[in-house]
């Protein structure tokens, strides 16, 4: 019953994007054509276009052309980070019995508790087996993207939730260490408030932005135990500690921009990037935005940190790509699949998107400092599943959290706040 509503929720809101030419994906009748002239198209969905976000999927698009140069793939990305626009077409297509051939979907919840239950995915496990997969992803991950003894994805990459960045030279120039608890970051921020920075960037236009701050901070309070037994309903939210974290986020809401809610991602980190703010705290795509697209250097003019209180913790947010049923070109999907989960196309992607390679036997000389210590700190860190970007809960979950941290940011009422919470819990499994 719940699930229809958002469902059908979702499906009237993709009709509205799609009425008023949200997102960048190639029209309906485009790709009749295309269909028409030929050989069907493998058409790739994500929500990755724009800034720090298609560099690695284009370099990949360009890998798997040169291998295949006879099948014509289809780049057909919608905008919005998160997948905020993504998920709603993608919802009413699979409704409709129209897939993409192939679409980005986070490993756990995401693609378990909605696509395949729905028995709307095909089972990978003999594409494992025959490229040899088996032991070359990491067995969590693997674990992230099965159900019932099949596995439904591939990992194309790992990134990292619970990163702090920060402006070099505004560290520097005013004697700060990066925060490494909560109570370093208040006192950081109060310094740099007092010089006229603004300590934290914010950009939450697409509310998920400040539910991906919120996820850091409950493990921070709660550690990774805690904070995996929120989501399997083995601690309340109106727990104390749950209270507690509500309040030091609150806290750290009082050191964003004004202008948080007209930027995204990209335009928060940029004011990292420009020091006109001195962090931000989101997933390292955003060192794929600092290096490609604001031509930054790692360590020269950025710094990262573990968000306070998570060092040895590991918030983990992977990317997957799998083959829906009723596809007319699962041979070609598998080909791409087969590409996207080699050595060749993790590295290819990887060092773009800012992530670590998903397989452990990656080309580690591709990757930048930020990108050697992240594949190091995946070993030997606690993995817990990011809930703002869909592992660890199910969507509707998300969605209502997502829409409680977005009143609390501007009404800043923490009961209120933990009231949202709890009744958001009914959705949890
Ligand atoms: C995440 C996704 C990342 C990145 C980010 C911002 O959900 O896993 O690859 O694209 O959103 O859009």
């Amino acid at each position: 019953m719940k699930k229809g509503l958002i469902l059908s929720f979702l499906l009237v809101f993709a009709m509205m994007l799609s009425a008023c030419g949200g997102g960048n994906s190639t029209s309906s009748s485009e790709s009749e054509g295309a269909k028409e002239q030929g050989k069907e198209k493998l058409e790739i969905f994500s929500w990755w276009t724009g800034a720090g976000e298609e560099d690695g999927l284009k370099a990949l698009i360009k890998l798997f052309e040169e291998k295949y140069p006879d099948i014509p793939v289809e780049n057909a990305a919608v905008a919005g980070g998160a997948g905020t626009n993504a998920k709603a077409v993608l919802a009413s297509r699979m409704q409709g019995n129209d897939p993409p051939a192939t679409f980005q979907v986070h490993g756990g919840a995401e693609l378990n508790d909605s696509w395949v239950a729905a028995g709307k995915m095909e089972s990978l496990n003999e594409l494992y087996q025959e490229q040899g997969w088996m032991d070359k992803f990491p067995e969590e991950l693997i674990r992230m993207v099965s159900k019932d003894g099949h596995i439904y994805s591939v990992p194309v990459n790992i990134h990292r939730g619970n990163v702090l960045w920060y402006n070099k030279k505004v560290f520097e120039e005013n004697g700060l260490q990066p925060p490494k608890t909560f109570d370093e970051f208040f006192k950081v921020a109060d310094q740099l408030k007092a010089k006229g920075i603004t300590p934290l960037a914010l950009g939450d236009k697409e509310p998920w932005t400040a539910t991906h701050i919120f996820e850091t901070v409950l493990l921070g309070v709660l550690g990774p135990e805690g904070y995996q037994k929120l989501w399997a309903k083995e601690i309340s939210f109106d727990d104390p500690k749950v209270k507690e974290a509500a309040e030091i986020f609150k806290k750290m809401l009082s050191y964003i921009n004004e202008d948080h809610s007209s930027r995204n991602w990209q335009d928060a980190s940029q004011l990292v990037g420009n020091g006109e703010a001195a962090m931000n705290i989101m997933g390292d795509w955003a060192k794929g935005y600092f290096v490609n697209d604001l031509k930054l250097k790692v360590n020269e003019d950025f710094g990262y940190a573990p968000t306070p209180n998570t060092e040895g913790n590991f918030v983990v947010i992977t990317d997957t790509f799998g083959l829906p049923k009723g596809v007319k070109n699962p041979d070609d999907v598998k080909k791409f699949l087969s590409v996207l989960g080699s050595v060749e196309g993790q590295d290819t992607f990887n060092p773009l998107k800012g992530s670590i390679p998903a397989r452990i036997d990656a080309d580690v000389s591709k990757y930048d400092q930020y990108g050697k210590d992240t594949i190091e700190d995946f070993q030997s860190s606690k993995l817990v599943p990011s809930l703002a970007h869909g592992s660890a809960a199910p969507e509707g979950f998300v969605t209502k959290v997502n829409q409680a941290v977005n009143i609390f940011v501007t009404q800043k009422d923490v009961n209120q706040f933990i009231d949202s919470l709890k009744n958001a819990a009914a959705e949890l499994k």
